[in-house]
């Protein structure tokens, strides 16, 4: 899968040299490509941005340099990949839509700066999306938790024995607890269930663990859960 980042602050995206996907790019399992707006600028000062017409505080980022970016990567790739634009007025970013842009072969990301974009970018933008209610200083950090939470679902990118479809939000409950090795430290212990071999009742305990989480924590999930007979059973006791 290819991801392409338009910015006006490129270094931001070393991130992506790291860890898992640092890894996932080095095997070409995807691809991420940055570019700097700012050098698709006409002006002579490579400018960016401008007032805003009808005055008020702060700068507008220009449509023209953008634009002029765009135009590039649509005749490097002979199509125009599928155009996100990070904003706070977009839709609120979920793991659905995650899965969703994980099935697609290729995603631009826009990231804007300033107190906004010139409205003009509305044309060549296909999905608007917002991380969370507050408002961050750029598109740049939204477009990394996109990117992030996209390229894991790509095959191949998570090693082979770690399962996705048992994490949290997968069936939309949350995760259970996990422990690891010592069995006990400082006074608090692996429960017994986990040490017992019983995988019929591992697994039993690590739902009814999911299902207490999610009610004590998040229970707006509940609605939207996918949820057994057994597990309401579960939640009634
Ligand atoms: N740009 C500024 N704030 C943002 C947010 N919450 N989500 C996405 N892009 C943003």
């Amino acid at each position: 899968m290819k991801f392409d980042v338009l910015t006006l602050f490129p270094e931001m995206f070393n991130v992506f040299n790291y860890s898992i996907i640092g890894r996932a790019r080095e095997q070409k399992i995807i691809e991420i490509n940055v570019h700097n707006i700012r050098d698709f600028s006409t002006d002579k000062h490579k400018k960016v941005d401008d007032y805003p017409y009808g005055g008020g505080a702060g700068m507008v980022m220009q449509v023209e340099p953008i634009y002029n970016c765009v135009d590039y990567l649509i005749k490097l790739y002979g199509y125009k990949p599928h155009t996100i634009l990070l904003t706070p007025r977009g839709k609120r970013y979920d793991q659905e839509d995650a899965k969703k842009l994980s099935n697609m072969k290729h995603i631009m990301l826009i990231c804007g700066h300033y107190e906004g974009i010139d409205e003009r970018i509305m044309p060549i933008v296909d999905f608007e999306y917002s991380i969370g209610d507050f408002v961050l200083t750029g598109g740049e950090l939204a477009s990394m938790v996109i990117i992030d939470s996209v390229a894991r679902l790509v095959p191949g990118v998570l090693s082979t024995n770690i399962s996705y479809e048992e994490e949290s939000f997968y069936n939309g409950l949350l995760e259970y607890p996990q422990y690891t090795r010592p069995r006990e430290f400082r006074g608090m212990k692996v429960p017994d269930v986990l040490l017992s071999g019983n995988h019929k009742e591992i697994e039993k305990w690590r739902r009814y663990q999911s299902l207490k989480i999610t009610y004590l924590k998040r229970p707006d999930l509940l609605n939207k859960a996918l949820l057994t007979k057994e597990d309401k059973k579960m939640l009634d006791e």
